[in-house]
């Protein structure tokens, strides 16, 4: 099991970030206590079209789990719990199988409706469940469950059956309060086939006394609607996300991008996966960003017989809101030269087209020696790398890419990745990979991105994988200048273009 804590960094980062922050006098906004939960969620026994009652007594199994840990979560003086998408009922469903397991769900506005002391007027139970979790516990509760919401045929959406089933992300005041209410707008390929995508985006914030929150499910952090859209123009400062997100190293594994996303936006954010090793689902975790690098809690173990897990932490908000942050102006002096290159053989020319999450980088591959320093191009994309380390002989590639993302979700990505390789091949480079015995004293790494909003990401091997915290980034550049913590599997800056879309 390895909950992140962060890395010993380090004077000299923290010195450099004191002095780029000093000036600016943005106060402190409060930090407050919050909890995730990673869910060993329990699936339906069988697969036919069941009764309402047995779909009901699966979901209290599950409930019932999300009580107990929103227990421990208050008794550890957290102010908010968020659980993981999918986390009441599974995987796996058609539309009719999926049925019995939804609920109506009113809209919270205009008429304040507290289920735990009312839980009348329609089929509820789940609803009353939630609201009690977060009574009894005096605590937030934010939870992703099934909608059915009844429509007319002169809506042109409306499904034949006239009910729309939305993927539907619900919010509980510590009263019980039902305060927020998500329909999920960026569907994917398979949950297309049970879930309707909604007429309209809703754009969902709630205000609690420790700050403004949103809330989305996992892959609608790719899209501009509604992510990108709360983060700009709703002043929200902590993002609240249920998912379901599938392990997909060398950049998309949940820990490493949902950190990323934090750093990149200056936002908080609380992400509640699925503990479902054996089919790819785990990493949840508290990422909040400290200015120049990101900080966080989280949970990360890929044995299929472990449990899930409870996360708890306090988050210090963000010291520079993004509306705020006029980053500094990025000097040369920063960068240092590498020692000595390993050989020149490998500053040749010569590149390779390389797969990496579905997409073809251009990318030069080498040895790891004791310094290593690149440039690499695709598209209008430039990437640079310098780097100094133990020679380790493991292989790496560091590649560029522009272009439209191919994969189950499609955005305009740039990319600059430096990444291990799985094997010591040219042909292993992108595959998944835990393994590298590379440590790195010093690094930087820069593109010419176009795109404006990036997304850094460290990802090293300590006992286990994790994040790394407390890196320094900068305008498009990630550069390390002290000991990296552990051995090194990917440095990478993603850019997404959210306006092509
Ligand atoms: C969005 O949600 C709010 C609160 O639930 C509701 O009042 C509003 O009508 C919704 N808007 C859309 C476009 O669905
Ligand atoms: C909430 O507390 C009441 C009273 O102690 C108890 O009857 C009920 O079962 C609890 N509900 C949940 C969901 O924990
Ligand atoms: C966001 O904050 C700005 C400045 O305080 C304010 O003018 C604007 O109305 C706020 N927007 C929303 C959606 O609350
Ligand atoms: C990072 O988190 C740890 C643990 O909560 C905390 O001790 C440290 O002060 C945090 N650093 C920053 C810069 O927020
Ligand atoms: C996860 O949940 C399933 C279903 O409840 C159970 O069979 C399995 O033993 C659990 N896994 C672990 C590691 O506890
Ligand atoms: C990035 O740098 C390359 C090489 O100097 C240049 O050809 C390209 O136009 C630059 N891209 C952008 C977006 O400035
Ligand atoms: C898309 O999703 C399906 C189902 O989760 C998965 O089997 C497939 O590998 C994914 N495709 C890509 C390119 O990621």
């Amino acid at each position: 099991m390895t909950v992140g804590s962060p890395g010993m960094l380090l004077t000299l980062l923290l010195v450099l970030g004191g002095r780029i922050l000093a000036g600016l006098e943005t106060p402190l906004a409060d930090s407050y206590r919050a909890a995730v939960y990673e869910h060993n969620v329990s699936f339906p026994r069988h697969r036919d079209v069941v009764p309402r009652l047995e779909a009901l007594q699966l979901m209290e199994e599950n409930l019932g789990k999300f009580d107990e840990q929103a227990r421990q979560a208050a008794q550890q003086k957290a102010k908010i719990i968020v659980f993981p998408e999918y986390g009441v009922y599974g995987l796996g469903w058609t539309r009719q199988k999926l049925a019995p397991f939804l609920e109506y769900i009113p809209d919270p506005a205009g008429n304040p409706w507290n289920p735990c002391d009312n839980p009348n007027g329609f089929v509820s139970a789940v609803q009353t469940l939630l609201s009690c979790i977060a009574k009894n516990n005096s605590i937030y509760v934010v939870a992703n469950i099934g909608s059915q919401q009844p429509c007319i045929s002169t809506d042109k959406s409306c499904p034949s059956d006239h009910v729309y089933q939305f993927n539907t992300n619900v919010v509980y005041d510590p009263r019980g309060i039902f305060i927020a209410r998500y329909f999920k707008y960026n569907l994917d390929s398979v949950e297309m086939q049970y879930f309707d995508r909604p007429p309209v985006v809703n754009h969902t914030i709630f205000d609690t006394p420790f700050g403004r929150f949103a809330t989305v499910c996992s892959n609608d952090i790719l899209y501009k609607e509604p992510t990108l859209t709360l983060v700009k123009t709703m002043n929200i400062t902590n993002l609240a996300m249920p998912a379901a997100w599938k392990e997909e190293l060398p950049l998309m594994s949940a820990i490493e991008f949902h950190s990323a996303f934090a750093e990149g936006l200056l936002i908080n954010v609380l992400a509640a996966n699925l503990h479902v090793v054996d089919l790819g689902y785990y990493g949840s975790g508290l990422y909040w960003p400290t200015g120049t690098s990101i900080n966080a809690s989280y949970f990360y173990d890929d044995d299929p017989y472990s449990e899930g897990s409870l996360v708890v932490e306090t988050l210090t908000p963000s010291i520079i809101p993004s509306d705020v942050w006029d980053p500094p102006q990025f000097t040369e002096n920063k960068r240092f030269a590498p020692r000595r290159l390993v050989n020149n053989a490998e500053q040749s020319s010569l590149t390779h087209k390389i797969k990496i999450n579905g997409d073809i980088y251009t990318a030069k591959v080498f040895k790891f020696g004791e310094a290593y320093s690149a440039n690499v191009c695709q598209g209008s994309l430039c990437c640079d790398a310098d780097f100094e380390g133990g020679a380790s002989g493991d292989m790496f590639a560091f590649g560029a890419f522009e272009g439209m993302h191919s994969g189950n979700n499609s955005y305009y990505l740039q990319s600059c990745a430096l990444i291990k390789c799985a094997g010591r091949t040219v042909e292993s480079c992108g595959q998944p990979t835990k393994h590298t015995s590379t440590g790195i004293d010093k690094m930087s790494m820069s593109g010419n991105f176009s795109y404006p909003y990036q997304f850094p990401e460290v990802f090293t091997v300590g006992d286990h994988p994790e994040i790394v915290t407390q890196i320094w980034y900068y305008q498009g550049s990630v550069i390390i200048d002290v000991g990296l913590y552990g051995d090194l599997l990917t440095v990478a800056i993603q850019a997404i273009d959210y306006s092509r879309q």
